[in-house]
């Protein structure tokens, strides 16, 4: 039996694949063509949120009826799953309904047990840990606005959270530069840093905002607050991440500026930036339908 083409992490796919995927995601967003309105044709994804999320269940939910499909959002109080269902006997059972299925968990464990007992893809529409949709949709905008990615400075300041994590296995995967400022305390993930490391990542942590964003093409940050976390003494040690107007001038004067979003003017970046012309981040939340698609098209077409 073949196995599922799941979509879990970005060190979990090929290289070839991943730019296969952004090449479409560009393609679909330039032609809506009366074929693409066909692609999962008679396909259901169903989609599990145990968190909240406007983008990333939209996008999903607008991209499969763009391609034919339907989809199915299922909201974690509202099934069996949020009162004590295993995820194995629910991957079990929506695998006879559906022909793939996304989950938004804050445990990774579930998930590996999700892609355990299913038998029909499984994509990760986030975890505690990661989030490989957002940063296909990142790459795309930077390519979208500053042509390839290979060998481009891009910087992350702020917290090392599960969009940095993911951003290390980018750099790999992509073939970027990739730096991170982050406080001692708040860094990425250890072992996904190791593995971008151990997999020829030219990843640079530091806990200098300014020694990150010296020349880079790209600024990214995120929430200090992520939905898994209390806020306690992080705010305080992330006050000195925050993108500015002059942590922007360090970059390379045509350096953008993305936020995977929702954004908190006033913490991690100031209006004047988010707002301002270098900031690409509706373009960013946009192409989340696109690669999205992109990636329904790659798990659910032979
Ligand atoms: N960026 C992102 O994943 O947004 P949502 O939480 O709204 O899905
Ligand atoms: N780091 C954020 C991303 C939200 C899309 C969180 O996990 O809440």
């Amino acid at each position: 039996m073949l196995e599922n083409k799941n979509f879990i992490d970005l060190n979990k796919v090929d290289k070839k694949t991943l730019r296969k995927i952004i090449e479409l995601g560009k393609k679909l967003k330039s032609s809506r063509s009366e074929k693409d309105s066909n692609l999962l044709r008679n396909k259901t994804l169903a989609m599990i949120f145990e968190k909240p999320s406007t983008r990333t269940r939209v996008s999903f939910e607008v991209g499969m009826r763009q391609l034919g499909g339907d989809v199915v959002t299922l909201l974690n109080e509202n099934i069996q799953s949020g009162r004590g269902e295993t995820y194995a006997d629910t991957a079990r059972v929506l695998s006879r309904y559906v022909d793939a299925l996304m989950v938004r968990t804050d445990d990774s464990n579930k998930l590996d047990e999700l892609v355990s007992y299913s038998t029909v893809p499984v994509i990760n529409g986030l975890t505690n840990s990661t989030h490989p949709c957002q940063i296909m949709a990142d790459i795309m905008t930077f390519e979208e606005h500053r042509g390839s990615i290979k060998d481009k400075i891009i910087a992350w300041t702020g917290d090392g959270n599960n969009v940095a994590n993911t951003l290390i296995q980018g750099a790999v995967q992509f073939d970027f530069i990739l730096r991170l400022a982050c406080p001692p305390e708040l860094g990425p993930d250890k072992a996904i840093l190791e593995w971008g490391n151990k997999h020829g990542g030219r990843i640079k942590l530091t806990t200098d905002p300014h020694q990150a964003v010296e020349d880079a093409d790209c600024i990214i940050t995120d929430t200090w607050v992520s939905m898994h976390n209390t806020e306690g003494e992080r705010i305080k040690a992330l006050t000195p991440y925050t993108v500015n107007k002059k942590l922007m001038s360090y970059a390379s004067k045509d350096a953008i500026f993305m936020h995977c979003l929702p954004a908190h003017r006033g913490q991690e970046v100031e209006e004047d930036v988010i707002d301002g012309p270098q900031s690409v981040v509706w373009d960013e939340a946009e192409n989340r339908l696109h690669v999205q698609k992109a990636i329904l098209s790659w798990i659910l077409q032979d």
